[in-house]
């Protein structure tokens, strides 16, 4: 049995010292060390990193092509990077009750069902919880393989024993090492499970998907700390009462960071949305006030979003301004454009800002959109609906070229669109809709 000593470790960031701190010098929160006994590795010689070393020119290094499996669900393996790498180790975090466990089930019956043996270890629901589940969400694959199991050496050995070609571990923050004496979910816990599947991972060559809870600031012993052990780490997020859930890469070895993967979570389970924009346009009927259509690249694909905006007059006090969907600086910038370059009043207006769908956009392409919602809410005068905005404004009220323009004004003719307002400075586009170009801020005039 593995030796073990004494340490105090940051619950915050994982950080550890061999006496208490009052406040921790790595995240400078206060109060956040805890006692823990982990595995003392000079002492019990046990494994950490390779077995032997190895040494090779980069030359005579033959590797087969990367192999990955698909899962079939287009929005998952694009996140994945193409397909989940064998002998990766992947980790899943979420807030409680996001849908973690219900779309790692839908992964591993998909996997399944394509013939492969496939094991999911669960450390929070019983057996007959998690096929009340399957059965809720149609998940019925024969060779999918349900344990209940929460030490780390059960579930490593049999892994080892009986070779899946996936694993899903329900959750980190649930397994535990017997050797140690602090209790699963604890800093040393977590992290000593996680390296015991990396570890299994990586001799294996089977991939494993673990679990992990996250609250709102992202601070319990779990997910944050781990994310720099594993290979890929990937958050399944949603805004409480919106309509999508978003699987993002965070981190990912083996592919871009920039894809999302879009869900929606029904009475029959986890559904693929494969046309969020349709989705989110298609009850759009008549030119609104205050409403503008914008194009958004996330990753490799473009989104239409609907920016809404609602202009107040304040009598007195202070005016509010209130943002969800977009960067609040950004939006000030916007709006400092717009009095100065289209002499609106806005210093006496409440300013409401919000993009349909809670999805959150992250890029300046859509401060064209955000200007025209805002100038349309003010003048109260209506904005086609079969019109999309696209540029980025320089302070000085210049529409601004932006990336992957082709892309963007083809997904718009693509969903119906009549209308693309373009900057001016952009490349040609080949397209049979018609093409706006706009220089500067002040040309929203003639538009709206
Ligand atoms: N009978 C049901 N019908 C419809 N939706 C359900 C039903 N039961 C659960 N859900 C939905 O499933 C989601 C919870 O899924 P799941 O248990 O996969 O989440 P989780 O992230 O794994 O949670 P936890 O943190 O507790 O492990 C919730 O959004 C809930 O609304
Ligand atoms: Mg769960």
């Amino acid at each position: 049995m593995a030796k073990t000593k004494t340490l105090f470790s940051c619950s915050n960031c994982g950080a550890s010292s061999p006496k208490w701190l009052g406040r921790c010098p790595v995240c400078n929160e206060f109060n956040t060390y805890i006692e823990e006994t982990v595995v003392d590795r000079k002492k019990s010689g046990e494994y950490r990193g390779f077995d032997e070393t190895r040494m090779s020119s980069l030359a005579d290094i033959n590797v087969k092509n990367e192999q990955r499996i698909k899962t079939g669900m287009e929005e998952i393996d694009r996140v994945f990077g193409g397909g989940i790498v064998k002998g990766s180790l992947v980790l899943m975090g979420g807030e409680p009750g996001v849908g973690k466990s219900t779309l790692a089930l839908s992964i591993a019956d998909k996997v399944a069902l394509a013939g492969n043996k496939v094991m999911y270890f669960s450390g929070e629901e019983s057996l007959e919880q998690i096929k009340l589940r399957a059965d809720r969400t149609g998940v019925k694959a024969e060779k999918l393989i349900l344990v209940t199991e929460t030490g780390i050496e059960k579930i490593t050995s049999l892994m080892e024993k009986e070779k899946p070609a996936l694993a899903v571990i329900d959750s980190i923050q649930t397994t535990f090492k017997e050797d140690l004496d602090s209790v699963a979910g604890s800093v040393n816990q977590v992290k000593e499970s996680c390296a015991q599947l990396m570890y299994a991972a990586k001799k294996s060559g089977i991939p494993i998907i673990i679990i992990g809870h996250v609250t709102k600031d992202g601070n319990i012993a779990g997910p944050k700390m781990l994310e720099h052990m594993v290979d890929a780490v990937l958050y399944f997020e949603a805004e409480k009462y919106y309509q999508f859930k978003i699987l993002r890469a965070v981190k990912n070895r083996f592919g871009s960071t920039n894809e999302i993967g879009i869900f929606e979570m029904t009475n029959e389970g986890i559904k693929e949305v494969k046309s969020p924009s349709k989705m989110l346009l298609d009850s759009l009927k008549d030119n609104k006030t205050g409403s503008s259509i914008v194009t958004v690249m996330e990753g490799t694909r473009p989104l239409l979003l609907e920016i809404q905006a609602l202009t107040a007059r304040r009598n007195y006090g202070i005016p509010q301004r209130t943002v969800t969907g977009i960067d609040y600086n950004r939006f000030l910038i916007v709006l400092a454009i717009l009095e100065k370059m289209l002499e609106l009043h806005l210093e006496n207006q409440d300013i409401f800002i919000n993009v349909a769908g809670g999805i959150k956009i992250v890029e300046t392409a859509c401060d064209l959109g955000v200007a025209a919602a805002i100038y349309s809410s003010y003048k109260e005068s209506k904005v086609s609906t079969k019109m999309a905005f696209i540029g980025e404004l320089g302070l000085d009220g210049e529409v601004r070229p932006v990336q992957f323009i082709d892309q963007r004004v083809m997904e718009a003719e693509r969903l119906g669109f009549a209308a693309c307002v373009i900057p001016a400075r952009s490349a040609p586009v080949k397209t049979t809709m018609e093409v706006i170009k706009i220089g500067n801020v002040s040309e929203l005039k003639k538009l709206i």
